[in-house]
């Protein structure tokens, strides 16, 4: 497995990012392998609802979301930005349980992610031909498998991470990833909803993306301290304070990386400095919280129908099913709880 961005590509991101007016860097660089295993840490968190109810959904439903997936024999499941696939297991162990035969395209941008999750599938799951991609899903189409005869085909982007891209890239990115796939064959997006839809708060949302024990503000850290060791920047990651916000009129939650002095950060590694005002900040990450009539449009612009969803009782997460058809779409049938 090879790492999917170079260092010179990195650092060009980072002066495009640096040098805005509202200075912003791309979310993916929080994933190196400090900041992967910081995110595991934050899905074990009681204030991270997200991965604790998708999980739930996944693991009350997984007959049937695997049954909708795969009426045939053989399954190739393709995940963006799989992580340590600890969720997905449970859908490929049941897909096991019903004797059909699972290969796993796992594509993520950090090696140790994708190390992480090919260690643990081969001791929990090795009846499943797992082949793993180190890859930037923004950028590049998934690998064709060596062969697909008779397979049926399933795209997953789970734990809410479609919500990290305004809708035309998300759509952009499904399209991609999804070229070589056939009508029958289904995308499955896992979805933290907008507020609206059930009883979330916004306190709700803010303790998720800023927890007491301040692991969230930890990884968000990490970005600089990522820079720090991989451009020989000067950041004092201390003097950048954590911020989590949600933004009501765009229906998103954000972090941010609030500079608490004037300063100056230096990178080696483009032999340029940046500039920080007292109160300025960095934005690392949008995470847009979708109502449900938005993620079924989002599944029609991706080329996959609305089918289907499940819900936990408080609809504050979703897993919305699609399925690619030769005929316009179809009508949106249920929503199950
Ligand atoms: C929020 S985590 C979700 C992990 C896992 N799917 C889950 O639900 O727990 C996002 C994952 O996507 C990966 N990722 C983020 N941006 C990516 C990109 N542009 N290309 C490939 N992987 C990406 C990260 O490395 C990370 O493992």
């Amino acid at each position: 497995m090879k790492t999917a961005v170079s260092q010179s590509g990195i650092a060009e991101l980072v002066r495009a990012g640096l040098s805005r007016k509202a200075k912003a860097l791309p979310p993916w660089l929080f994933y190196d392998a400090a900041g992967s295993e910081l995110f595991e840490r934050i899905t074990q968190l009681e204030a991270y609802y997200l991965t604790r109810k998708e999980r739930q959904i996944l693991l009350q439903h997984s007959g049937a979301i695997v049954d909708a997936c795969v009426p045939e024999t053989q399954w190739q499941v393709f995940e963006l930005g799989a992580g340590s696939a600890r969720k997905t297991a449970h859908l490929l162990r049941t897909a096991l349980e019903r004797q059909r035969c699972v290969e796993y395209h796992p594509l993520d941008i950090s090696l140790d992610a994708m190390q992480n999750a090919v260690e643990y599938l081969a001791q929990e799951l090795p009846a499943v031909k797992v082949c793993p991609e180190v890859t930037d899903y923004t950028q590049t189409q998934p690998r064709l498998p060596a062969s697909d005869a008779g397979a049926r085909k399933a795209l997953l982007w789970m734990g809410s991470s479609l919500g990290n891209y305004e809708e035309a890239e998300a759509v952009a990115v499904l399209r991609r990833a999804s070229a070589h796939f056939r009508a029958g064959d289904v995308l499955l997006l896992g979805v933290d909803l907008h507020p609206s839809e059930g009883s979330k708060q916004k306190q709700d949302l803010i303790l998720a993306y800023d927890d007491a024990e301040g692991v969230t503000a930890a990884f968000n850290r990490n970005l600089l301290l990522r820079l720090n060791r991989e451009l020989g920047a000067d950041f004092r990651a201390d003097q950048f304070e954590h911020r989590a916000d949600w933004n009501e009129a765009a229906g998103r939650m954000e972090m941010h990386l609030v500079s608490r002095i004037r300063q100056r950060v230096y990178l080696a590694e483009l032999e340029e400095s940046f500039l920080f005002q007292a109160g300025e900040s960095i934005h690392t990450e949008s995470s847009y919280k979708p109502t449900v009539p938005q993620v079924q449009e989002l599944l029609q612009q991706a080329g996959f129908p609305f089918v289907t969803a499940w819900m936990d009782p408080q609809r504050w997460f979703g897993v919305f099913l699609g399925r690619r058809c030769s005929r316009p779409a179809d009508d949106p049938t249920s929503m199950q709880q």
